[in-house]
């Protein structure tokens, strides 16, 4: 069963971008991606895909650390004491510039070189 469910999927669907950190030897890096883009290659199966055009410092520090954290939010979310919610998605993160991913991506986007693909282990809200 898919972890992203419920109110992860809920603010993921309804924020309008992500935030996508990765650690190098510089420290944190953060690139981003429209959320209507990763939506439109689909999220399923506990992975989430992202249209690589560059993303090339992130590619890099996902070589020697595949250790990836998303954070997406929005508005339009209710929570038990107000309005608005953030979800943080925790995982491994890899570029694959050929294979179906990779093609899928560079399909619905000529623009990409390849695809961004996080494989999620894990998920929290950040508001009570
Ligand atoms: C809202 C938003 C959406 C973006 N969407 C994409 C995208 O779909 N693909 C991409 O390669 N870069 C996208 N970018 C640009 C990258 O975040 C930015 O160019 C990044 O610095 C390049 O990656 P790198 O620093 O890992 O080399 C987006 C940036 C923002 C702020």
């Amino acid at each position: 069963m898919s972890q992203i469910e419920g109110v992860y999927r809920e603010v993921i669907e309804k924020s309008e971008w992500v935030a996508i950190a990765t650690a190098g030897p510089d420290g944190p890096h953060l690139a981003g991606c429209w959320t209507s883009y990763a939506l439109k290659l689909g999220i399923e199966n506990d992975e989430i895909i992202f249209p690589a055009g560059s993303y090339e410092k992130t590619a890099e520090n996902l070589r020697h650390d595949p250790r990836v954290q998303l954070l997406f939010a929005t508005g339009a979310v209710a929570r038990a004491s107000g309005q608005g919610q953030g979800c943080t998605v925790t995982g491994t993160g890899t570029l694959e510039t050929s294979g179906p991913r990779a093609d899928k991506a560079k399909a619905q986007f000529p623009w990409a070189r390849g695809a961004l693909v996080i494989k999620v282990t894990g998920l929290r809200t950040h508001l009570s």
